[in-house]
């Protein structure tokens, strides 16, 4: 690593390093002369040479996706996907507000190349200084004659358009950020079709993240091969990753693909905080599941992640857990979020992301009893797009807590579960039955009371406290 020259985050300290004046002197917009002064299937041929995976989380390869586009389509849209709502992610905020150029001229150069006149960039609604910087800096860019018409005299058209989102985790989602640009409920739709076919106001999109987008100007600057020869197999290029948690200093450092968890913590976080160890980790945000104190030197790339069980390399954002803290309320809080931010549409996806928060609640509560678990680890196999019963990833990276929780510390769950009982949060005996599908002897149950004389009992109420 010593040779390891970030480029992504190079402006990042210098001062003004946001402005036009201080990033064309150092260089900036040369790559996207270049590429506008070539053939848009030779900037393609380029970025898929590069094997680029998208760092919005799934790690599609970036040249391929834009090749999906219809040959005889009338127009382009691009939208920037910079929502950034998974836990613990701040990578796309810094790449916005301390070098809004470097994400401007790599949408330059990808919608020439998909010969998309119309870009959208969503951003994040609580991301209020982000938002007035690109603003800012699209104006410089367009007076300067980088953004308008006829860029560099190439006959190319460009506008970009800056879209506040309303604050919800699933307008992320690709198809679900197209339906809230278009002014609509951020609601996933089904695929086929694919943006790439039919995607914003029913045109050919093409959905990229401010990451992906960023890497761009560095392939058509130094080269395919350069990109390559940074990372690990399959999972080329430079990262940025996020630390945050049980460390010393929380922060955001540029590296090659494939760094360790444990790395990450000794040479970039200042260790774990107050002299503990790290008994576990996130790996890529929340949806990714969990590292065990074991698995700390797995690479953090795009393959090596399934080994120890993750769903994958995610955003890349590094939540460390330390020895003190309870992996039942980690799980509470992931179980928690996921349940808030389903959008409701799949059955599995609304009704498992509630009750996942519901069983660890009343586990929380002392109500928890052993079965639960295998309850919980049922669910969780049974819910998302791997197994093929949602629209979208959401439920996935609801189920993956879950199941990397439960098996990596069961042990840890029983114990908890088995001394922390209060009778009280115990499900009654009706909602026993209810739970296991057990027809009463209606004479035999005992029915809770009732509130107060006259108050109708609510039939949910026995659900809810499951
Ligand atoms: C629930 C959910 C939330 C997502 N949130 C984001 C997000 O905030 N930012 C992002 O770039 N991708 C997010 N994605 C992934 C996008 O759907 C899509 O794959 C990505 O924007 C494509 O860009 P890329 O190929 O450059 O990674 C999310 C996916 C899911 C299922
Ligand atoms: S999986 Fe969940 S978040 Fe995604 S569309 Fe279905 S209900 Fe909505």
């Amino acid at each position: 690593m010593a040779n390891f020259e970030p480029v992504l985050s190079r402006n990042f300290s210098v001062p003004e390093g946001h402005t036009l004046k201080v990033y064309e002197s150092r260089g900036g917009y040369q790559a996207a002369r270049k590429a506008l002064a070539s053939d848009p299937d030779a900037v393609i041929t380029t970025v898929k040479d590069s094997e680029l995976r998208g760092r919005g989380g799934a790690g599609f390869p970036t040249g391929l996706k834009w090749t999906f586009l219809p040959k005889d389509r009338k127009e382009t849209l691009m939208c920037i996907n910079a929502d950034e709502s998974e836990p613990a992610t701040f990578n796309n905020r810094l790449l916005m507000e301390k070098d809004p150029h470097q994400l401007i001229e790599g949408i330059l150069i990808s919608c020439f190349a998909t010969r998309a006149a119309t870009a959208y960039l969503y951003i994040r609604f609580e991301y209020i200084d982000a938002a007035a910087i690109l603003e800012r800096a699209i104006a410089e860019a367009r007076a300067a004659g980088h953004l308008g018409k006829n860029i560099y005299g190439s006959g190319f058209d460009l506008e970009i358009y800056v879209h506040r989102g309303a604050g919800a985790y699933i307008c992320g989602e690709e198809t679900g950020l197209i339906e809230s640009l278009e002014g609509k409920r951020g609601w996933p739709r089904i695929k086929p079709p694919f943006p790439a076919i039919e995607g914003a106001f029913r045109k050919p999109t093409v959905v990229n993240n401010v990451e992906t987008l960023c890497c761009v100007p560095h392939i058509i600057e130094r080269g395919a091969g350069w990109f390559k020869s940074i990372g690990t197999p399959k999972s080329y290029g430079p990262k940025l990753y996020c630390v945050s948690g049980a460390v010393n200093k929380q922060v955001c450092v540029e590296l090659p693909l494939g760094v360790t968890t444990r790395a990450l913590i000794e040479e970039h976080a200042g260790g774990v905080w107050k002299g503990r160890k790290a008994k576990a980790a996130v790996p890529g945000g929340i949806s990714m599941g969990l590292l065990s104190a074991d698995e700390l030197d797995v690479p953090l790339d795009f393959e090596s992640l399934r080994l120890p069980g993750c769903l994958g390399l995610g955003t890349a954002a590094v939540t460390v857990i330390d020895d003190q803290t309870s992996i039942v309320d980690y799980l509470y809080n992931c179980c928690r979020f996921f349940a808030h931010e389903s959008c409701g549409q799949c059955t599995p996806c609304r009704e498992g992301t509630s009750w996942f928060y519901k069983t660890i609640k009343r586990m929380k509560a002392g109500g928890g009893r052993l079965q639960d678990l295998d309850v919980m680890l049922h669910m969780a196999n049974n819910l998302g797009i791997i197994p093929g019963t949602t629209i979208c990833g959401l439920a996935d990276g609801a189920a993956w807590p879950v199941k990397n929780a439960i098996t990596k510390y069961r042990a840890e769950f029983e114990d908890y579960i088995k001394t922390h009982q209060n009778s009280a949060a115990l499900p009654t005996a009706l909602q026993e039955r209810i739970a296991e599908g057990v027809r009463g002897d209606v004479d035999t149950i005992v029915l809770p009371v009732l509130p107060a004389a006259g108050v109708r009992h609510s039939p949910g109420k026995a659900a809810d406290a499951l």
